[in-house]
């Protein structure tokens, strides 16, 4: 996996950051199972409430395009080291149990972690059908 190249495409994503409210910008890029790249940034909403993280955006973005399984996701954002929001690893762990979550200060400079590190003991879809 070329973990730089997806960095350059979160760094590349959060320029396109919407964000008058916090000014703080960030971008997200995913690659699927199959060798897809999709990229997000945040999107800031004058409701607030309605705001939707880069994660978020990128993920939504895949899944609507029919790419369900996300093997890494390189995330950016304007503090050392933005990590996803809880929220954000919710949605992660839908689409994959495995991700790897590259958190970048730059393409040099990042740190990985698998989900389980960053969300243990999860709750996920497949518990909706296990029955005690
Ligand atoms: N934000 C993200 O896009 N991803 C994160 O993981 C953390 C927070 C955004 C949401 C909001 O637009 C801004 O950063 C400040 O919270």
């Amino acid at each position: 996996m070329d973990k730089r190249g997806l960095i350059r495409k979160a760094l590349e994503a959060q320029k396109k950051a919407y964000a008058p409210y916090s000014n703080f910008r960030v971008g997200a890029a995913l690659l699927t199972d199959d060798g897809n790249i999709y990229t997000g940034c945040n999107i800031e909403i004058a409701s607030y409430s309605a705001t939707l993280c880069a994660e978020r955006t990128a993920i939504f973005k895949a899944v609507s395009e029919g790419h369900r399984n996300i093997k890494a996701i390189a995330i950016v954002g304007d503090s050392n080291y933005t990590y996803p929001c809880g929220v954000c690893r919710q949605v992660i762990r839908e689409f994959g149990k495995g991700t790897i979550i590259i958190v970048a200060n730059s393409e040099e400079d990042y740190r990985e972690y698998r989900l389980d590190e960053l969300l243990p003991h999860s709750f996920g879809p497949e518990d909706l059908y296990k029955n005690k």
